[in-house]
C-alpha cells in the first residue's frame, strides 16, 4: 500500500494528534497464526463453541475440558510471534506522546512486539487463578492428563485469569479505558466484530468527544457505519502501511 492509499485527513489527524488510542480484537492476532473467536476453531475443537467453554457455568460442568481448552490455547499462542500489525503499533507508541493500546486478546503478542501502555480487557491467557479465591497465582504447574491443577491454600481448582462471559471486566482496566477513549484525538478501532460489551462502546465513546474514528478490518463490521473511515484490508498490511506514511522516518525502526 502506498501514501495514496490513505486519505490526508489520516494522515495530517494522526501527524498531528498527542492523544491515540488502540482498540484491538482478535483479528490483529489472526496473521500470527491465532484463530479469531468467530471463525471456526480446528482440529479437536472444531466441535466446541468458544462461547460454550468460556463460561463460568462450563468451567463447574467440566473443569477438565475448560481447562484443556486454555491449555491447547496457551500453547498455541506461547508458539506463535507478533505480526507486523503488532509491531506498528508499538511504532505508533514512540511517535505520539500519549498513546493507549486497549486490547480484548489475551495472548501477549501486543506486549512482545513491544507496546507499554497496554490496557488487557479481558485478562491473559498466561496468568492463572484460583476459581475459589480470584487470586492470580504466582506459579503453578500444568495439569497431569487427568485433573486439573488446584490451589495449594484452599484446595479449589485453579482456571485462567481471563474474563469469561457473565464475569466483570477488571473495573480499573475498564474506568480507564473509557477515560482513554473519550479523550482519544484519534481512535483506532482493529480487527475486533465489535459484538462484545462493554469493549464495542469504546469506539462510540470515543465518536461522542469528537475524534476521528478509524476501523482497520478486512469485512464490514457493526461499528463500521460509526466510523469516519473504514480501511478495508488485514491489519498486517494496513499498518505498517499506515505507520510507515504518517511517520515516514519510523520506517528504519
Ligand atoms: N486483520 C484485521 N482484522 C481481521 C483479520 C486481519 N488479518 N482477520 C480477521 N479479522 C477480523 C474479522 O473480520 C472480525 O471482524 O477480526 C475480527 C475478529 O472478530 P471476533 O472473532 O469476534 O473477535 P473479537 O472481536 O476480538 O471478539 C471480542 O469476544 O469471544 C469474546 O472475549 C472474546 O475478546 C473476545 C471478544
Amino acid at each position: 500500500m502506498d501514501e495514496s492509499a490513505f486519505p490526508s485527513d489520516i494522515i495530517e489527524r494522526l501527524r498531528q494528534a498527542r492523544r491515540v488510542v488502540a482498540l484491538t480484537g482478535a483479528g490483529i492476532s489472526a496473521e500470527s497464526g491465532v484463530p479469531t473467536f468467530r471463525e471456526a476453531q480446528t482440529g479437536l475443537w472444531a466441535q466446541y463453541d468458544p462461547q460454550e467453554l468460556a463460561t463460568p457455568q462450563a468451567f463447574r460442568r467440566n473443569p477438565k475440558l475448560v481447562w484443556d481448552w486454555y491449555a491447547w490455547r496457551r500453547a498455541l499462542v506461547a508458539s506463535v510471534s507478533p505480526n507486523p500489525g503488532h509491531y506498528a503499533l508499538a511504532r505508533i507508541e514512540r511517535h505520539v506522546s500519549e498513546f493507549t493500546l486497549i486490547t480484548q486478546n489475551v495472548d501477549s503478542l501486543h506486549q512482545k512486539a513491544g507496546s507499554r501502555n497496554v490496557f488487557e480487557l479481558h485478562g491473559n491467557i498466561s496468568r492463572v487463578k484460583c476459581f475459589e479465591e480470584d487470586i492470580v497465582m504466582d506459579d503453578w504447574t500444568e495439569a497431569e492428563s487427568d485433573t486439573v491443577p488446584r490451589c495449594p491454600r484452599c484446595g479449589g481448582y485453579l482456571r485462567p485469569d481471563v474474563v469469561w462471559f457473565g464475569e466483570m471486566l477488571p473495573p480499573d482496566v475498564l474506568r480507564r479505558a473509557i477515560s482513554a477513549a473519550r479523550a482519544a484525538e484519534v481512535f483506532l478501532t482493529i480487527g475486533t466484530s465489535g459484538i462484545v460489551q462493554p469493549a464495542a462502546s469504546l469506539p462510540l465513546e470515543a465518536v461522542e468527544n469528537g475524534a476521528l474514528v478509524i476501523e482497520i478490518n478486512p469485512v464490514q463490521t457493526q461499528l463500521s457505519s460509526w466510523m469516519d473511515f473504514c480501511l478495508r484490508g488485514p491489519s498486517g498490511i494496513v499498518l505498517p502501511a499506515l505507520v510507515s506514511t504518517v511517520w515516514p522516518d519510523s520506517t528504519r525502526e
